[in-house]
């Protein structure tokens, strides 16, 4: 018996030996699409192809792609584990032509596959056409030669398709299989088309238009083919069955669930197994590309479908969590064909504990109060909705998982009333939001909240998506459209935008929409919407208009190095420093970060570059940094560092990263850094490149700021400095390594030489070249009374000195000013130091140049005045002083 893994390598064997390029499978969450939730059919990753918006190096290609049917349009939750073919995750396989082949080549591909290599009996084939397509209906006649009564033509939109509202789309032929008059059912079109007789298989779209928002159509420039079959269908027809869950599988699932429960896997548990069988392979997949479970968009999708299987797997009497135990059988079964299931394993594992866990906490309390209800209900009787409110909002039932239970038992809820009771609690936190005295103009952003739900941010996997604009505010107030030179905040449903937050600053980008683009400066956010600050740079945006958002992706890319060297520092800080170290703030930028946190004192110069030699450490480990999701205790017990204070959810995301020397690999504390942090974060320690510290400052008492470098920036600083230090060499005529040795023998030589010139000035004061200064004598004693240029006032004493040696009695008064301050000294030799007075004869000058006073000893003293405009003046003082001297 071919197993499903084999089936889908016959398909994509056979199209590829037919010239297609084999592609694989997009991720679940679509990277091209903003109105669509998951992947949920081969052609969302090639849309644009089909439009001619882009293209690629092949024009054929086939997929085995992953899809999810769990929200949105397309949504089957409710109604898997209880029908045979329902799924919330499936495999759809598909052959695809981008303007290349047409009906006529797609058809005979088809049926070659199906009834030669997959062997299936001809008669027992039929097909439908769109009403009016003549030339598939005549294709299918010639190619496999079926009777008109098995070319069944049908008017309905079953036979065209449409990916969305919008999108590539055309018209259909659908291949059936009869599974004979043993089992009840009509032929498509007939009023028995429901029963399970003819079974559809394959669905070929001959995709010719393009539907617009407006509700037109366009022919697209090529004529394309985009097929669907799904695999467990074909499989369990292969595999002669009926059910897809009894594909082998499948199987394989269900007795895992089974064995983890200790129960049968057909007996009353039946429904449970199936349920969780399929609810563990969309749980795992959205997990495995990078959906987490949350309250809001595509993680409370993926939330909702794991409680839907936790209570499944409760009902079957587990105790302890049995999800995450499933993972293995899981990965053995698809782990060769996925990939990123075998290397996500740990982290799937670990979510679906953790939800699990935390589930069961309140599981049995919601399902008593429901029972309790149920109790004092009338026979049948639907639940009040308030009472599926409470459920929803005590404990954490999602409605459809109280309405799966209600099934059961052949009760629903009341919808109205849960609607009710939900738009209740938005108007109470609106009113205590608006008592609560926030800014006026952020009004306008709550409302925009309550409207729209929160921003869906996609930016942890991808800097580029697109999302709908659904609303655009300028100076205040919403308006349907910006044109070119606004300035205006935008707001989208989904954004790979950072909205800065956790000192981690905002993305800058680009919003382009088919009639405009505006460039993003900025993206702040209030509650959980994100506003996009942004100036139409070029035509203009219109609200409900779908656009591309590109984020900065370099400086992106600096700013995440530098957010998570900031994780790596503050460890480095705690090892270096003490315990004590605890964050108190931070920045991280593109150019550079900053990091604010306790400690006493000023780190030395061995401190500094311990840190910085440790985070560079971890750097060139080149390890993969690690996000996971958890409850806040957990978290903590883990040893997260968090910010005090901070008001974290139900939920916290973890970063991990680095290894801490010396610890044995795989032992439980061997992490380097653990954080709690919602920002974005390098896949590798190696992405940082290099660190580079600044240095150390103070920024509040007992708390320090460090500054530092990463990447393409701290190289820049290194380039930097040895450009300068190869500059000082070069004018220094010296080699690099000698600089410091040239430079302390310059400061040693420029302190000499301030020296000598000094000295050589007082020399130069006295007359030059060291040639005595020729004395005036009055009243029979000797004068040298002059000003003198350029020595300083504290010079200017010993100048004083210096001239008096060459006077056996008499007296100098030397003036000088320096730096806007005139200074007078005067000496006088000992047998004059009665009958004159160093002191008189500076008071004097002093008085005469505008100033007052002056002190010192009879021999030598000394004052300051204003300045010496009135040099003359002084000198004149000074003489008549000396001249009046008895
Ligand atoms: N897009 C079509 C479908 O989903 C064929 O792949 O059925």
């Amino acid at each position: 018996m071919a197993s499903l893994n084999d089936i889908r390598s016959t398909f994509l064997d056979f199209f590829e030996r037919n010239g297609h390029r084999r592609v694989d499978s997009s991720p679940l969450v679509p990277r091209n699409d903003p109105t669509l939730m998951f992947a949920n059919s081969g052609m969302v990753q090639f849309k644009n192809l089909f439009t001619g918006l882009e293209h690629r190096d092949y024009s054929r290609a086939t997929t085995a792609q992953k899809c999810v049917r769990a929200g949105g349009k397309h949504n089957d939750l409710d109604n898997v584990g209880y029908t045979a073919r329902h799924h919330t995750f499936f495999e759809m396989l598909g052959n695809f032509s981008f303007g290349d082949y047409f009906k006529d080549q797609a058809i005979p591909y088809a049926w070659e596959l199906l009834t030669k290599d997959f062997g299936l009996a001809k008669d027992r084939l039929l097909v439908t056409v769109y009403h009016t397509d003549d030339e598939a209906a005549n294709i299918w006649k010639k190619v496999a030669g079926l009777s008109d009564d098995r070319i069944i033509r049908i008017p309905t939109d079953d036979n065209f398709w449409r990916m969305g509202p919008t999108g590539p789309c055309g018209p259909c032929t659908e291949i059936f299989y009869d599974h004979g008059d043993k089992i009840w059912g009509g032929p498509p079109g007939s009023a028995e088309e429901d029963g399970d007789r003819f079974i559809e298989i394959w669905n070929l779209v001959f995709m010719q238009f393009e539907q617009f928002e407006d509700g037109s159509m366009k022919p697209l420039p090529n004529p394309s083919i985009d097929t669907g079959m799904g695999l467990e269908r074909i499989g369990a027809l292969l595999q002669g069955k009926h059910d897809n869950y009894d594909t082998d599988l499948m199987r394989a699932l269900i007795e895992a669930s089974a064995h983890a429960t200790s129960s049968d896997p057909d007996g009353p548990g039946k429904v449970h197994h199936r349920v969780i069988a399929d609810h563990l392979r969309s749980t795992s997949f959205l997990i495995a590309d990078g959906v987490m479970p949350s309250n809001e968009g595509r993680g409370y999708v993926l939330r909702r479908i794991m409680r839907r299987a936790m209570r499944h797997a409760h009902m079957l009497g587990a105790a302890d969590p049995v999800m995450h135990k499933l993972v293995p059988a899981l990965v053995r079964q698809m782990g060769a064909a996925y990939p990123e299931l075998a290397r996500g394993q740990a982290m799937i594992e670990e979510t679906l504990k953790g939800e699990e866990t935390r589930f069961r906490q309140t599981l049995d309390r919601g399902l008593r109060l429901l029972s309790d209800e149920l109790g004092r209900l009338p026979e049948g009787a639907d639940l009040p909705g308030e009472t599926a409110f409470k459920l929803y909002d005590t404990y954490g039932f999602p409605l459809d998982l109280t309405q799966d239970a209600l099934r059961e038992q052949g009760r629903g809820v009341e919808v109205a009333g849960f609607d009710a009771a939900m738009a209740e609690q938005k108007a109470k936190a609106r009113a205590a939001w608006s008592g609560s005295g926030e800014a006026k103009d952020a009004a306008i952003w709550f409302e925009l909240a309550d409207r729209h739900g929160a921003t869906e941010f996609l930016g942890y996997d991808t800097d580029e998506a697109e999302g709908v604009i659904q609303a655009l505010v300028i100076d205040g107030a919403e308006a349907a459209t910006a044109g070119e030179g606004a300035s205006v905040a935008i707001v989208v449903n989904q954004s790979p935008f950072y909205a800065e937050s956790g000192g981690q600053v905002g993305d800058t980008g680009l919003i382009k929409t088919e009639t405009g683009a505006a460039r993003v400066t900025d993206t702040r956010k209030s509650g959980n919407l994100f506003i996009h600050q942004a100036e139409v740079t070029m035509g203009h945006l219109d609200r409900g208009q779908g656009a591309t958002l590109s984020v900065d992706r370099d400086r992106r890319g600096a700013i995440r190095a530098n957010h998570s060297a900031t994780h790596l520092l503050n460890e480095a800080l705690r090892a270096a420093l003490g315990e004590h170290v605890a964050q108190k703030g931070s920045l991280n930028a593109d150019d550079r970060l900053r990091f604010d946190f306790s400690h006493g004192k000023a780190l030395s110069p061995e401190e500094l570059a311990q840190v910085e030699a440790e985070v560079n450490a971890i750097i060139r480990q080149n390890t993969p940094v690690e996000t996971r999701l958890m409850a806040p205790d957990d978290a903590r017990e883990l040893g997260a560092q968090a910010l005090f204070g901070e008001k974290y959810g139900d939920e916290v995301r973890v970063v991990s990263m680095g290894r801490r020397e010396g610890s044995a690999k795989g032992s439980n504390n061997d992490t380097y850094s653990i954080e709690l942090c919602g920002g974005t974060h390098v896949s590798r320690t190696g992405d940082i490149g290099a660190f580079v510290l600044l240095g150390d400052s103070a920024s509040s008492a007992g708390v320090r700021r460090i500054e530092a470098l990463t990447g393409q920036a701290a190289l820049a600083h290194l380039r930097d400095a040895e450009r300068q230090l190869s500059e000082i060499a070069g004018l220094l005529k010296a080699q690099a390594g000698d600089v410091v040795g040239r430079v302390k023998a310059l400061a040693d030589d420029r302190k000499a030489m301030q020296n000598e010139i000094a000295q050589l000035k007082r020399q130069l004061a006295m007359g030059g070249g060291g040639a005595e200064a020729a004395p005036k004598e009055i009243n029979g004693i000797k004068l040298i009374a002059r000003r003198v240029d350029g020595v300083s006032g504290k010079e200017l004493g010993a100048l004083a000195d210096q001239m008096r040696q060459g006077l056996d009695s008499g007296a100098v008064v030397v003036m000088a000013e320096d730096n806007g301050k005139a200074t007078v000294a005067a000496t006088v030799t000992p047998d004059l130091a009665e009958r004159l007075g160093a002191v008189a004869l500076v008071q004097a000058a002093v008085a005469a140049l505008g100033g007052k006073g002056g002190g010192g000893r009879p021999d030598r003293a000394q004052g300051g005045a204003p300045s010496l405009a009135a040099a003359e003046a002084a000198i004149a003082a000074v003489e008549r002083l000396i001249g009046e001297s008895a």
